[in-house]
């Protein structure tokens, strides 16, 4: 777990110049203020690329936590991301291909209610402990805690109802050619079993360079676990297109996790080599997701955790690059994290219906969760999930989106 503060990503998130700033329309920082600007910025830009950057507010419905909001970035280069309050769900992320054509590249739902369950907890932040922990038992200061089995026989993504279920205080901001949204969550003591008071802030941020950049901070008042990702699944052809099968995967990473039959780690790092959890040259998913390889069967098909390749415990380095030859469309994911699940949308089965009205079936989309390992408070030899009064949680993960020809 990384506990010290740092800022180290300004060479893949070069801002706009100051131009553009004067065009900058926050209608949900100030309305009047900002149908102003946006008038200008129409004025000075008739195309939909290059226009300012903007965050803008709609009501979404409301759940018994009160009313759900939705925010919608764009970063004046062609890219829009929508988040909402309940879960701090990522509900779409639309970039360009290269013509220059946008489309929807995250799994999702139109409207609030399938949200309320989402089983494959599409866009959501995960917390508070992303993945599983086996049994849903961890012991802590020789303190046995329970938490809710969720995924028989074990707890997954933080329980019943975890960090995805509930509604976010909202901040937008804009800071030079970048706009986001700080999202803030309490999670009192006890919480689906975990100790201590959890003091949560997640912040989103979408940069002049195309990058989502996601900023995770927590506080505790009692020794805790903690381990916080997002949930996005990715189709780069296009939500609802069809299987993610031929988009072509990179991962910086020489070892796995492997995992017993219920999806826990065995505690060991196994080489990737010569098997087909081998991605450190981008390789096509579908080329062996039904090979008969143990791990695959067990998981059918993808989703384990690798070991991301690092050379120190801080430092935000490529996890992962996912391309789709057909669009162009690239999207490189960098962390400080040392793991990454990836996930090849194995359990959709054609009972959920996405953003655009159509069903997905399996493999239409793939997630990528840069995280701690699995059940890492059961494994001494993993890196630690502990959290202690007077630490402060940080992790940092960056969606960089591009094109490629
Ligand atoms: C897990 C999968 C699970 C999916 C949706 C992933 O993070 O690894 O096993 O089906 O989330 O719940």
């Amino acid at each position: 777990m990384q506990l010290t503060s740092k800022s180290r990503f300004s060479r893949l998130t070069r801002r706009v110049g100051t131009s553009a700033l004067a065009l900058i329309a926050v209608a949900a920082l100030d309305t009047a203020a900002s149908s102003a600007q946006a008038d200008s910025s129409r004025a000075a830009s008739p195309t939909a690329a290059h226009r300012a950057p903007t965050i803008t507010k709609d009501a979404f419905g409301s759940t018994a936590e009160g009313p759900v909001d939705r925010y919608t970035l764009t970063n004046g280069q062609g890219v829009r991301v929508r988040i909402i309050t309940f879960g701090g769900i990522v509900q779409t992320i639309e970039v360009p291909d290269r013509h220059g054509r946008n489309t929807n590249v995250a799994l999702g739902f139109a409207t609030l209610t399938p949200y309320l369950t989402n089983p494959a907890y599409f866009g959501a932040l995960i917390g508070r402990y992303g993945n599983r922990i086996a049994l849903g038992k961890f012991t802590l200061d020789g303190v046995t805690y329970q938490l809710p089995i969720n995924n028989d026989p074990n707890s997954l993504h933080g329980g019943t109802v975890g960090f995805d279920k509930h509604i976010w205080a909202a901040t937008p901001f804009r800071r030079g050619g970048d706009v986001g949204l700080v999202l803030r969550l309490t999670s009192p003591d006890g919480d689906q079993g975990y100790p201590g008071t959890l003091t949560v802030q997640v912040t989103y941020t979408l940069t002049a360079s195309n990058g989502l950049r996601v900023d995770y901070r927590a506080t505790t008042d009692k020794a805790t676990i903690v381990n916080l990702t997002n949930h996005t699944y990715f189709n780069l052809h296009g939500e609802g297109t069809g299987s993610i099968n031929d988009h072509k995967l990179l991962l910086n990473a020489n070892r796995y996790t492997p995992v017993d039959s219920t999806l826990i780690p065995t505690g060991t790092l196994d080489p990737v080599a010569g098997t087909p959890m081998d991605f450190t040259r981008p390789t096509a998913i579908g080329a062996r997701v039904r090979d008969s390889f143990g791990q695959l069967v067990f998981g059918r098909g993808y989703d384990h955790n690798w070991v991301v390749n690092r050379h120190d415990s801080t430092s935000l380095v490529l996890a992962a690059r996912l391309s789709d030859d057909s669009s162009g469309r690239v999207v490189s994911m960098f962390t400080d994290q040392p793991g990454i699940q990836f996930y090849s949308g194995n359990f959709l089965d054609a009972t959920l219906i996405g953003t655009s009205g159509h069903m997905y079936r399996e493999g239409d989309g793939l997630a990528l969760e840069t995280q701690h390992y699995p059940d890492s408070p059961n494994h001494a030899n993993f890196p630690s999930t502990v959290l202690r009064p007077g630490q402060v949680y940080r992790t940092t993960t960056v969606y960089q989106f591009g094109t490629e020809h």
